[in-house]
């Protein structure tokens, strides 16, 4: 008999003992220091790790991970097929699955998607099926700042009144990639423009505004100030504050952590239960220098 998600759930023992699993915060995460674990992760090891993520609210930490950008993608493939950006030239020039993100110029040019995610966003929302997990490893880094916080999107849905989620539960949002550009990147001279071409791989798309995780079953909020431009059907007067209101819900401190980088970390969300940020704070003469995969997620439901 195939059990529903919430069967399984409902059996399952916390691997946190046998991992040596240790939360990150209040809000959402867990750490592993990853000396003892070889990559890419296979069997039983992997599991372990997948249903660690799950129970950490779709946060995951492993500290000095050792592992080639070949088995980077290795490891991101075991949780399914991996998900390209739509800007092709962010990509490494040997791993066109792996997305540099990096401030770091070379004759002229970035190497990578510069000014990455600094506003709160769920990775590539604004795609039809937006990919679930990204796996985010840190290669260089500035001495200080360049921090990532993270939200817990399951703890957002589940602190609003109930009228709140009875609405929202009703209502479909668009998401659009254009709006990082009008909002953010188009004031970034680094940051090369929204081509045509691009505009039309990328069109603006609709998801619920309330998700529920294939795996835990819980409900999740999946709005973001990045992508997220108003609700279907309803005027900017409309949907404008209600959004304004559920972007400033998201990311009250209790439902946040921020991750200070060292070396060789890796850390792996869930984009179906979390929402992210870069800050904007440190020297961009200062490289920093990440690679991210990401893996394909189904339409939201
Ligand atoms: C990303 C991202 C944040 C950071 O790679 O998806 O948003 O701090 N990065 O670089
Ligand atoms: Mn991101």
């Amino acid at each position: 008999m195939k059990a529903t998600p919430m069967q399984t759930e409902a059996r399952r023992e916390p691997v946190a003992d046998a991992l040596a699993l240790r939360p990150l915060s209040r809000a959402l995460g867990a750490e592993i220091h990853a000396a003892d674990l070889t990559f890419p992760l296979e069997g039983p090891a992997f599991e372990r790790i997948r249903r660690a993520l799950d129970e950490a609210d779709g946060l995951l930490v492993l500290h000095d991970v050792q592992m080639t950008p070949g088995q980077h993608i290795e490891l991101a493939r075991r949780f399914g097929p991996i998900e390209r950006h739509a800007a092709e030239g962010f990509a490494h020039p040997d791993h066109p699955e792996i997305l540099v993100v990096s401030n770091i110029m070379k004759k002229g040019r970035p190497i990578g998607a510069i000014y990455a995610g600094q506003y709160w966003h769920s990775d590539m929302s604004y795609v039809s099926r937006p990919p679930m997990q990204s796996l985010l490893y840190a290669l260089q880094l500035p001495g200080i700042g360049g921090d990532t916080m993270f939200a817990n999107m399951y703890r957002a849905y589940e602190a609003l009144s109930g009228p709140m989620k009875r609405f929202l539960g009703a209502v479909e949002a668009v998401h659009d990639y254009s709006h990082a550009y009008d909002t953010y990147f188009n004031r970034l001279k680094e940051r090369p423009p929204l081509t045509p071409e691009l505009r039309a791989k990328v069109p603006p798309v609709r998801h619920p505004v309330v998700r529920t995780h294939p795996v835990t079953g819980r409900k999740s909020l999946f709005v973001s100030p990045g992508f997220t431009t108003g609700f279907v059907g309803m005027p900017a007067e409309e949907s404008g504050p209600i959004l304004e209101f559920l972007f400033g819900h998201s990311v009250r401190p209790e439902f946040i952590y921020r991750h200070r980088w060292r070396m060789r970390d890796l850390v792996i969300w869930d984009n179906s239960c979390t929402l992210h940020l870069a800050t904007a704070d440190y020297d961009l003469s200062t490289p920093r220098r990440l690679h991210r995969v990401t893996v394909a997620g189904g339409v939201p439901r």
